[in-house]
């Protein structure tokens, strides 16, 4: 007895071929334009990842004429003045050594070639071009609402840019954007 045969599905025409292919391809671009909102969209840095911002409470804060408080984790030491708040990055604008805090000299002093720096991060001596670069602080109500922060700008130009922020009554947190700098005013 002949076997019955069982019929296939058809096979695909080009005209079908060319519609799966065009479908493919505007799924692909649909995608990478997607992932570009959202690499856009999103920080790129989290909260107290170097690059990111710093939350720190106001109670927290170093008092007025404090030494200098390290934060290892935003790269920075926080300095308070009669004047405000400076947060400076601990990077010497030489060629990049890690700069000490010398309680006994208070002063900032970097062990590679000797470029010594006040707690403020001004230029005293050595071969460093510039003072040290701070980052943009600002503060915050309980509310949330932003109350001051850091002048950017070029220090050379204008010597507001990085200058100390003053810590408002009323300010309970303060964040420190370590992907924003001031680079420090030039030294002549
Ligand atoms: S890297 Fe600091 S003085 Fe040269």
């Amino acid at each position: 007895m002949a076997q019955a045969t069982v019929a296939g599905p058809p096979p695909m025409t080009r005209r079908e071929f060319l519609f799966y292919i065009w479908g493919a391809s505007m799924l692909l671009s649909l995608g990478g334009a997607t992932g570009a909102i959202l690499w856009f969209a999103y920080p790129r840095f989290r909260e107290g990842e170097f690059g990111g911002d710093f939350p720190i409470a106001v109670a927290d804060l170093p008092p007025v004429g404090a030494p200098p408080e390290d934060n290892p984790a935003g790269r920075l030491r926080l300095v308070r003045t009669d004047e405000g708040l400076i947060a400076i990055y601990k990077v010497c604008t030489h060629l990049g050594c890690l700069y000490s805090w010398v309680p006994a000299n208070g002063r900032f002093e970097c062990p590679c070639h000797g470029s010594k720096f006040e707690v403020t991060g001004e230029y005293i001596e050595g071969p460093a071009p510039r003072n040290l670069d701070r980052f943009i602080v600002r503060t915050f109500d309980a509310n949330g609402n932003l109350l001051t922060e850091t002048i950017t700008g070029d220090p050379n130009s204008d010597p507001a840019a990085g200058s100390p922020v003053e810590v408002p009554d009323d300010a309970v947190e303060i964040r420190v954007a370590t992907g924003q700098r001031v680079d420090g005013a030039s030294v002549s």
